[in-house]
């Protein structure tokens, strides 16, 4: 497994397991992270709005896998920054997932007027040493730039949707020039676009005996970006896995960047209703 190192000198693996919709209920989330991390994953992405941080925690802590070995991420959600709950919400998160700390903590979505307000709450949670690194999700360069202008502690990485159909390169620059480790979250696209059957990625793919699927995932390593494809099925998380033995040229990279539509599945960050 390959790791980027945060700007506070944690290292987080470059890929980790999407956790959206995983599972009906407890006992199925409970098992596919079992498996996930029977499998080899290290780094799992959550979120008070997924409703899952119970079994996910639950299953980290009956892996036998040490806990400093295992990076775990969820998201503080729009509702309760809107109610000035920011530090309720955190430790609720840390009782249901009753793992002694978090390794990241999110502001899930930017909520305006709210920016500058909601990452100083953050920086008090990260000064209590309870979530190692804090970071942003769906935050634009211009939401970026209002935090880094008032920051004292500097947000570790920015989780947006990122695939080939939304490249986001102007955004991964400015995130790099700043220290920032960007992160793809729907890096395939969620299913809900034909991006895996792209002939650029399944020829590709040929080269090298990987799937379209492998190498978008590998894109994103060359890119230096974290991704978190989610899978529920064993065989579909092990092939994701499958990456780090395989490098893509500057020239495949730039071609898959070719594919770009500016096209997101989910919410434009500046239209989501906070
Ligand atoms: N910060 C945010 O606002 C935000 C928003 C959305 C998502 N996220 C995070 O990002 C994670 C990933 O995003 P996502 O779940 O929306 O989409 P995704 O990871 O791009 O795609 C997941 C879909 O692809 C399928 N899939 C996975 N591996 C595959 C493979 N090897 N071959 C074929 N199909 C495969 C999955 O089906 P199976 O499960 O059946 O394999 C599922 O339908 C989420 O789970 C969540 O943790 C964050």
């Amino acid at each position: 497994m390959e790791h980027a190192l945060l700007n506070n000198g944690i290292e987080i693996p470059m890929l980790g397991l999407g956790t959206y919709r995983i599972g009906k209920t407890d006992k199925d989330v409970y098992d596919v992270i079992r498996t996930a991390l029977d499998l080899g994953y290290r780094h799992i992405d959550t979120a008070a709005l997924y409703v899952n941080e119970a079994p996910i925690g639950k299953a980290i802590r009956e892996s036998g896998i040490p806990r400093e070995d295992i990076f775990v991420t969820t998201k503080l959600w729009g509702d309760d920054i809107l109610k000035d709950e920011i530090p309720q919400a955190f430790d609720r998160s840390m009782q249901l997932l009753d793992i002694d700390y978090i390794d990241l903590y999110l502001v899930h979505w930017p909520v305006k007027g709210k920016l500058v307000s909601t990452w100083r709450e953050m920086e008090k949670i990260y000064t209590s040493d309870k979530a190692k690194a804090i970071g942003l999700s769906n935050h634009l360069q211009h939401h970026l730039e209002e935090i880094l202008d008032e920051a004292n502690v500097l947000p570790a990485v920015n989780q947006v949707e990122m695939h080939p159909y939304v490249v986001l390169d102007d955004l991964v620059e400015f995130c790099d020039d700043n220290t920032i480790v960007c992160e793809a979250w729907s890096p395939l696209g969620s299913s809900k676009v034909p991006l895996l059957e792209e002939n650029i990625l399944k020829g590709i793919g040929e080269k090298y005996g990987k799937t379209a699927v492998q190498v978008v995932l590998r894109w994103n390593m060359e890119r230096g970006v974290v991704a978190i494809p989610k899978s529920s099925n064993r065989e579909r998380q092990a092939a994701n896995l499958d990456i780090f033995d395989f490098k893509l040229t500057p020239e495949e990279v730039r071609l898959i960047n070719s594919l770009d539509k500016n096209y997101r599945t989910g919410i434009h960050p500046d239209e989501i209703g906070f």
